[in-house]
């Protein structure tokens, strides 16, 4: 299975001139390999970086993704960032529902308007969804994506999208010391695409948490699974590089 995406989200990690180094020195070394062109390699700075790392992968087999938006195309809205401007600067994907928005206070309804204000102006979300480790425990995993994935999903067009499935206790930075395996990710990922409505058939699912090059073979080793989002393993070029070589290994 060749995998079709593979996402940098840079969080708050880097700042603007690591971002820059980073997305160059990834750039260089990707100019140096032969890799399938049926991977798309996205890389999410933070906002302030959007504009030098659009500047540095234009022309490369790199394309730019946000971290998230705000749904409003234009107002009087502090601290928010419209689609209009992630368009100037050849946005072509968008991070919505990340848990770390939800855990600020980011609701099912506002995934919803994001998506759909994403979608509207055909750019690509990639709408993350996961449950906690005490929902994880308590048996609560598929009575908790489908509801996240029935809101996020209400009333959107039938125009492509991602969705990420983010165990938020497999995220690296959680705390929780654990990751899920892929077999069971893989089971999770099955229930979940049961849960999204019939009508909907032009969309991909991809697994977030704790990847690396380590195990991102044994994610993808489903049919179901076209890709990972990558937060620590993605923050160094080499190593980010690495994952994309275990993917698409040169011939
Ligand atoms: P991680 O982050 O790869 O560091 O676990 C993934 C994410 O939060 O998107």
């Amino acid at each position: 299975m060749i995998a079709k995406y593979l996402i940098a989200n840079w969080k708050m990690q880097l700042d603007q001139d690591q971002a820059f180094r980073q997305a160059t020195e990834l750039k260089n070394l990707l100019n140096k390999e032969k890799i399938n062109k049926d991977l798309n390699i996205i890389l999410c700075p933070d906002f302030i970086s959007l504009a030098s790392v659009a500047e540095i992968i234009k022309d490369s087999k790199i394309v730019l993704g946000a971290q998230d938006v705000f749904y409003e195309k234009k107002g009087a809205y502090t601290g928010e960032v419209s689609i209009t401007s992630l368009k100037k600067l050849a946005c072509e994907y968008v991070i919505v529902g990340h848990s770390e928005r939800r855990a600020l206070g980011e609701s099912d309804e506002m995934v919803n308007k994001k998506a759909k204000a994403v979608l509207e102006n055909n750019l690509i979300p990639i709408i993350c969804v996961g449950e906690t480790l005490a929902e994880y425990k308590a048996g609560l995993s598929k009575k908790v994506l489908t509801r996240q994935v029935s809101k996020a999903l209400k009333n959107l067009s039938n125009k492509f999208f991602i969705l990420a499935y983010e165990p938020i206790w497999s995220i690296s930075t959680s705390g929780s010391g654990k990751v899920i395996s892929p077999a069971e990710a893989i089971a999770q990922i099955e229930i979940l695409k049961k849960s999204i409505p019939a009508h909907f058939n032009n969309f991909d699912i991809i697994y977030g948490g704790s990847v690396s090059a380590q195990n991102i073979q044994d994610f993808i080793s489903s049919p179901n699974i076209r890709g990972a989002l990558v937060g620590n393993a993605s923050l160094v070029a080499k190593e980010f590089f690495s994952i994309i070589k275990k993917i698409h290994p040169v011939k």
